[in-house]
């Protein structure tokens, strides 16, 4: 089955290819000469997988498939959330993600513990977090389904490993003493937000 997958992300393509498998031809929007950005104006992760995959399928008329990703971290009260790409800037820098990140959680963790130590507040600071994934599937007929994965974690105090992409150096999955940019493609694949949310969404097709 030929399918677009809105992305211009080569470690995306790779990981989707590996999830789906055999049976689907993924094709991106740049081969197919589509070179703009993909407007992405949405206020959850469904609204944007919803409008990027609809922009495809009114381009192409093929069936697309579109995934928007954020990471929530629960010291930060959830954010970044939706504004995970681009949270310290529109450049979408993965490098300055990571150190906004890193800084804006060392600066809530010392106000919880200066609470603490002036007996405002018992909560501990946690560094737990979670990638989630919505994807949004358009049939040939123009009809959209959604899928959903999560990944829990934690954020590590310092990058390590060079694998993956965006905030993997930082994120540790639950049930692991490594970051996903040290674990490798296949076990991020089989655990990862995105590989959950694919796998249901091949499910689904193959139907
Ligand atoms: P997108 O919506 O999938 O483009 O992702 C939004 C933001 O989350 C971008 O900054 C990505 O780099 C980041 N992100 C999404 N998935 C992952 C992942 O599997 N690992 C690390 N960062 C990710």
């Amino acid at each position: 089955m030929k399918i677009v997958f809105a992305t211009g992300n080569p470690g995306k393509i790779r990981e989707a290819a590996e999830i789906l498998g055999e049976g689907f031809e993924l094709v991106t929007p740049a081969s197919l000469g589509i070179k703009e950005d993909i407007p992405e104006t949405g206020n959850t992760l469904r609204a944007n997988s919803l409008q990027k995959a609809e922009y495809l399928y009114k381009k192409t008329g093929l069936p697309c498939f579109a995934d928007d990703s954020g990471l929530e971290v629960d010291i930060l009260g959830g954010a970044p959330g939706v504004e995970t790409a681009r949270y310290a800037g529109p450049e979408r820098n993965a490098d300055a993600n990571m150190d906004k990140l890193l800084s804006e959680m060392a600066r809530r963790e010392k106000e919880a513990a200066m609470a603490r130590t002036n007996g405002l507040s018992t909560a501990k600071a946690t560094r737990q977090a979670r990638f989630r994934t919505c994807v949004t599937f358009i049939n040939e007929k123009g009809e959209p389904h959604f899928f959903e994965g999560v990944m829990e974690g934690h954020i590590a105090n310092a990058r390590a490993g060079k694998g993956g992409f965006g905030y993997d150096p930082i994120f540790v999955p639950d049930g692991y003493a490594k970051t996903n940019a040290q674990l490798g493609e296949a076990v991020k694949n089989s655990i990862s937000h995105r590989g959950k949310a694919l796998r249901a969404m091949a499910e689904y097709i193959k139907q």
